[in-house]
C-alpha cells in the first residue's frame, strides 16, 4: 500500500466484504482505526494505521497474489472462454482479483503445474526465452521410447521451427509391450517418461515426441523452475505459494 487509501476501499481490497458491505460495517460502528471508532468510509488509511473490524485486525491486501494450481484436463489456460472452463473458474470468489492470469499455457488436455498470478513483471521474467526456466513433464507415450531417443533429445530435434529444440533431458520411467496393437501397425509398445525442457513452444512436448515417431497420450507438468507440484494438491485445486516458494521462484526469474 504505497499511497493512502479510503477506509472502505482498504477493507474491501483486504477481502473484508464488498465495498457496500464494508461501508455499512463502518457506519454501524464495527470498525476501529488505531483504537478509535470511526464512522467515515472516506477516512484515509496508510500502512502505519491499525485497522480492526469486529475485534479482528485487518491487514492490507498484498500487492500481488500467487496461486499454484493443479490444472485438470478440459480446462483452458485462459481467463475467458465461451465454451470451456478457464483456470479462473477454479479460483474461489474470495481469492479472485482483477488481473489474475495463468503464467504460460498448458494444452486443454494437459494436467498439472500452472502458476496463476497478477504479477505481470514476474510472469514476464519466468516466460522469457532468455531465462530458460526448466519445465518437467510426465508423459505416457505410445511407442517404445529408447536411450537413442534420449540422445536425440539431448542434441535437439526438428519440430518444424527455425532452430532445433534446445537440449532436453529424457528419463525413461518404463516401457512395455501392451496386448493391443495401437495406432501404427506393429507398434504395440507404450512408455512412461519424464522430460525436462527449457522452452515453451506451442505443443512442445507433443511435437518433440512426434519428431521421434511417438505419440503423447497423457501429459502432466510436474514442475516449473525450482517449484514442483505438491503431491497433496489434487487435480483442480490450488493453494497460495508459500513465502519460501515465492522467493525461489523470484530468484529463478532473476537469474
Ligand atoms: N507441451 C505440450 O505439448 N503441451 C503442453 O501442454 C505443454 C507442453
Amino acid at each position: 500500500m504505497e499511497k493512502p487509501v479510503r477506509l472502505d476501499k482498504f477493507l474491501a481490497d483486504a477481502g473484508a466484504g464488498t465495498r457496500s458491505e464494508v461501508k455499512k460495517y463502518i457506519q454501524k460502528g464495527q470498525v476501529q482505526v488505531n483504537g478509535k471508532l470511526v464512522k467515515k468510509p472516506e477516512l484515509k488509511i496508510t500502512e502505519e494505521d491499525q485497522v480492526v473490524m469486529n475485534g479482528q485486525e485487518i491487514h492490507a491486501a498484498p500487492e500481488y497474489v500467487y496461486y499454484l494450481f493443479n490444472k485438470p484436463a478440459g480446462c483452458v489456460s485462459a481467463t475467458e472462454d465461451s465454451r470451456d472452463k478457464t483456470v479462473l473458474d477454479y479460483i474461489e470468489e474470495k481469492d479472485r482479483r482483477k488481473g489474475l492470469f495463468p503464467v504460460g499455457r498448458l494444452d486443454k488436455d494437459t494436467e498439472g503445474f500452472l502458476l496463476i498470478t497478477d504479477d505481470g513483471p514476474l510472469a514476464h521474467e519466468l516466460l522469457s526465452p532468455k531465462k530458460h526456466v526448466d519445465k518437467t513433464y510426465y508423459a505416457k507415450v505410445s511407442g517404445k521410447v529408447t536411450e537413442e531417443d534420449a540422445a536425440r533429445l539431448a542434441e535437439g530435434v526438428d519440430i518444424g521451427e527455425k532452430d532445433l529444440t534446445r537440449p532436453a533431458r529424457l528419463e525413461i520411467l518404463s516401457t512395455w509391450e501392451s496386448g493391443t496393437e495401437s495406432a501404427e501397425a506393429g507398434n504395440n509398445w507404450e512408455s512412461e517418461i519424464r522430460l525436462t525442457i527449457h522452452e515453451g513452444k506451442f505443443h512442445q512436448v507433443k511435437r518433440m515426441m512426434e519428431a521421434l515417431g511417438k505419440k503423447v497420450t497423457y501429459l502432466k507438468r510436474l514442475s516449473m523452475g525450482p517449484l514442483a507440484l505438491p503431491s497433496d494438491l489434487s487435480t483442480g485445486k490450488y493453494r497460495p505459494l508459500t513465502e519460501k516458494e515465492l522467493e525461489l521462484l523470484k530468484s529463478a526469474g532473476n537469474s
